[in-house]
This record gives C-alpha cells, structure tokens and sequence, in this order.
C-alpha cells in the first residue's frame, strides 16, 4: 500500500483558521483577508497548548498574485497565531528546516532563562535539528515571537507570528484580531531586497510596502456600533508605527505586559519595533463609509522615518445600521508602583558612531558593544532602577527580556500612566528611568535596542540574575 512519508504526517497537516469570535454583529472579519490562522493544539489537556512549529522556506504571497520568496512557519506569514490562557503550558515542537541555525524567542513573555531563545540560553538550532521549548504563560496579554540569530535576514524574510493569552477578565467587545505590522522592501526583481549599504546599516530598514498581517492592501469590515478588539503587534525592523484613523478614537486596554490600569481613549497610538498595544476601536463611522488607518509621519532622527502618511489599512463599513454601543470598558487591575527608595540607578547609555576606516557602523551600551558590553548583575528579588541614557540623536526602541518594567519617569518629569512594559521609545537625547524586580528566575536575560541592525551591530547587552 502506499503510505504518506512520516515527515508529510507529522508537519503538513496545516493550522486551524482562526477561532470564530462570538458576535452580535455579523461574520468575524478577521475570517477574509486578515486571516491567521491559529496553530493546532494536540494535546487533549485543556491546560497544554502543544503544537508544532517548523521554520522553512516558502512562498509569501503578501498581495493577490504577488509573491516573495520567504522565510515562515509552517509555511506562512504571519506564523500561526498561539493561542493559550494565563497559567497553561505550552509545548513547542520545533524544527528547523532552514539553511541557516535559528532559535524562537517569545518576546514578553516570562518563560524561565533556558527557553528564552536569545544567544545565552541554547545554542542555535541547526538545520535540520529540533528542540523542545516548553513553559508557561503566567500573564494575560499580547505577545509575540521571533528568531533571534540573524534577525534582520530572518525576521525580514517572515519569521514571526503572534501569542494571545487570555485571562479571567477580558474587556468586552463584538470581535477581535491580531493587526502584526510589518513593511516590506523590495528590490528590482520584485524579491525582498538584500541588506543595504550603509545608510540602511545606520538606520535600520524601513520598507516601502506596508503590511498588515503579512498583506499588503487589505481591508477590515465593519459595522457600525460594533466594537473591534485590536491587539497590535509592530514586527518591523525599523518602522515607528505612528497610527491614526480618522473619525475614530481608540481606547487603550493593554500594552505589552497586559492589562492598563485605567483605560484611555486617545486619537494616535504609537508602536517602536518590538512593541504592542491592545485597543478597541469603537465603529463611529457611517454605514457604507471606508476609513484608511494611517501611518503618520514620525521623524526618529538622522533624517529616518516615515516623512508623508501613508494608508496601511482600509476599514469597510457595512451597509448595516449601526448596533447600540457598548458601555465604556471597566477599568484593569492596579498596578503598584514599585518601591525604589534606596535603590541605587544604574546608568545605561545608548550611543552609536559610524567607524570610517572599517566602514561600519558601531552601536554601543556603556561605550562598548555587543557581545563586549559588561554585564549587569543582580539577583532575584533586587530590585532595579536604570536610567536608561540616549546620548545619540536617533531614537532607540529599548527592550528587556524576561522582566515587566515600570517607566518612572522621562527626563525627570514623572511618567502619567503606570504600566507594565517590556519595550519602549528612548528618544534621541532623552533619559527614561525604567524599575523592575527580577522576582524569580535567575539567569542571563538580553536587554537591546529593537531596531534589528542595530542588535547586530552591537546595541545589545546581558543582565544576569543570580539565584
Ligand atoms: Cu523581540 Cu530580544 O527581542
Ligand atoms: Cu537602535
């Protein structure tokens, strides 16, 4: 008889579409064009999420008959979505059928250090190898992953995808989606275009196709009164997403590490590589209009960023008349604040220069650069202030691994709004004083500017926790 070959078996049975949102208003618009699909849960236990996950090579086709030659798992871009509830374990078999190591990061979310997929936690997985990743999702909230070998080759080229957890008290609206932004640039021959010259070293790539789940011009229906669920992932190399959509506001719910404390409406949001937002965006446009979410113009030095708005994704409001608003959503959890009395800052400078004779640029923490940097080194249940430094004009998206932090303030003025953050704007010449407690988990955690040129050129350092 014949038989499917084991490798057909065990990696070609595909990822459910996404799971149906429950509605008053009508089919779940992620359902079209901004499908991803969530990846398949194997295990019987209502408490393990475990899938698998395989990094191969694949066609993208990031607009209808436009395609790229790309980098995904399980064959598509976004990656599946994980999804999973606060405290489950999740399980992931991957494997990697690149021609290149790789490893996944699960940025934000506090797996313990030997899972954490950065350079100190395992060595790379080589092609054709697999590795077991298995932790648990503590927190509510939105987060996502990525490799992190050769990001700016691999993270361009499609490897990322989105994990959802959600806890006990979700805010309540009539739909929701993942919105994982990205942007593509493409060269002559319509593929994605190799690594740039200097300039690009410098800045980072910004491409020139925007892309909202892996696509680039789709549309999001809606109707009116009804109220979406956005959790907004920035998976661009370079690109601040600074977002408006005209006759909209949206209400804050959620940053990178869950829940805000008080809900706020305001008319921009704004999203450095690395980070995400969950908002609602209440339908107060008209039956029949069609609303452009745009990206503004953002300047974050050296001439860098986006100069015109651009259009990133059309709204399409149904004919249908408008449902009864929902209530203003109820407000999250409190955040303490952390106490910092006593604690001595640390002072953490971020600063770059371009090295004329090796023609490259450097980026450096504390005057060196990765993996030269010192490390910090603390131990569980310090807590930590730093004062995070930008001695250069550009701006610099600061992420920490496994720990939440709180801003406490930004030049010295007192941050308005507590929350718990992982990745965050450092504007050019600005000083940002960040607290943490590493509650558990010792290990070697990454700390690093977002932009992925400049990890590797060296913006990247370790805080080492000890037992
Ligand atoms: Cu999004 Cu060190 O990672
Ligand atoms: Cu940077």
């Amino acid at each position: 008889t014949w038989t499917l070959p084991a490798v057909l078996i065990a990696v070609g049975c595909g990822d459910a579409p996404a799971t149906p949102a429950v509605t008053r208003s009508g089919p779940d618009p992620w359902a079209a064009a901004l499908r991803v699909a969530t990846a398949v849960d194997r295990n019987p236990d209502p408490r393990v999420v475990e899938i698998d996950l395989e990094a191969r090579f694949g066609e993208w086709e990031y607009a209808p008959g436009r395609r790229v030659r790309a980098m995904t798992y399980n064959g598509s871009v976004p990656g599946p979505t994980i999804e999973a509830r606060a405290g489950d374990t999740v399980v992931v078999h991957f494997t990697n059928r690149l021609d290149q190591p790789t490893t996944i990061h699960w940025h934000g979310v506090r797996v313990p250090a030997a899972m954490d997929g950065s350079p100190h936690s395992q060595p790379p997985v080589a092609p054709g190898a697999s590795f077991e990743y298995r932790f648990t999702v503590p927190d509510a909230g939105t987060f996502w992953y990525h490799p992190h070998v050769a990001e700016s080759v691999q993270m361009e080229r499609g490897l990322y995808g989105a994990i959802v957890v959600r806890g006990d008290r979700e805010p309540r609206a009539d739909v929701e989606g993942v919105l994982v932004l990205d942007d593509l640039l493409l060269g002559a021959d319509g593929q994605i275009a190799p690594t740039g010259d200097l300039v690009e070293q410098h800045n980072g790539r910004e491409g020139t196709v925007p892309l909202v789940n892996g696509r680039a011009g789709a549309e999001l229906p809606i109707r009116a009164g009804q109220r979406q669920r956005w959790r907004i992932v920035n998976a661009g190399s370079a690109r601040f997403y600074r977002l408006a959509l005209p006759g909209h506001r949206f209400t804050v719910v959620g940053t990178d590490g869950g829940p805000v404390e008080t809900p706020r409406a305001s008319d921009e949001l704004l999203l450095v590589p690395g980070d995400r937002l969950d908002v609602l965006v209440d339908g107060t446009g008209a039956p029949g209009s069609t609303p452009v979410l745009q990206v503004l113009p953002y300047a974050r030095g050296h001439g860098a960023g986006l100069t015109e708005a651009v259009d990133l994704l059309r709204l399409r409001y149904a004919a249908d008349p408008a449902l009864p608003a929902l209530d203003p959503p109820a407000a999250g959890a409190r955040i303490e604040p952390l106490a910092t009395d006593g604690v001595t800052p640390r002072t953490v400078t971020f600063d770059e220069h371009i090295d004329r004779d090796a023609e490259r640029v450097v980026f450096t923490i504390n005057d060196r650069s990765y993996p030269d940097v010192p490390d910090i080194v603390t131990r569980v249940g310090a807590t930590e202030v730093w004062d995070l430094v930008n001695a250069s004009e550009m701006e610099h998206p600061f992420h920490l691994h496994g720990f939440f932090f709180q801003v406490v303030s930004r030049n010295g003025l007192p941050e308005g709004q507590r929350s718990w953050e992982d990745t965050i704007q450092l504007r050019g010449e600005e000083r940002v004083r960040i607290a943490f407690r590493p509650d558990a988990r010792p290990g070697h955690w990454m700390y690093h500017c977002h932009i992925l040129e400049h990890v590797e050129h060296g913006m990247m350092a370790t805080l080492r926790v000890e037992p």
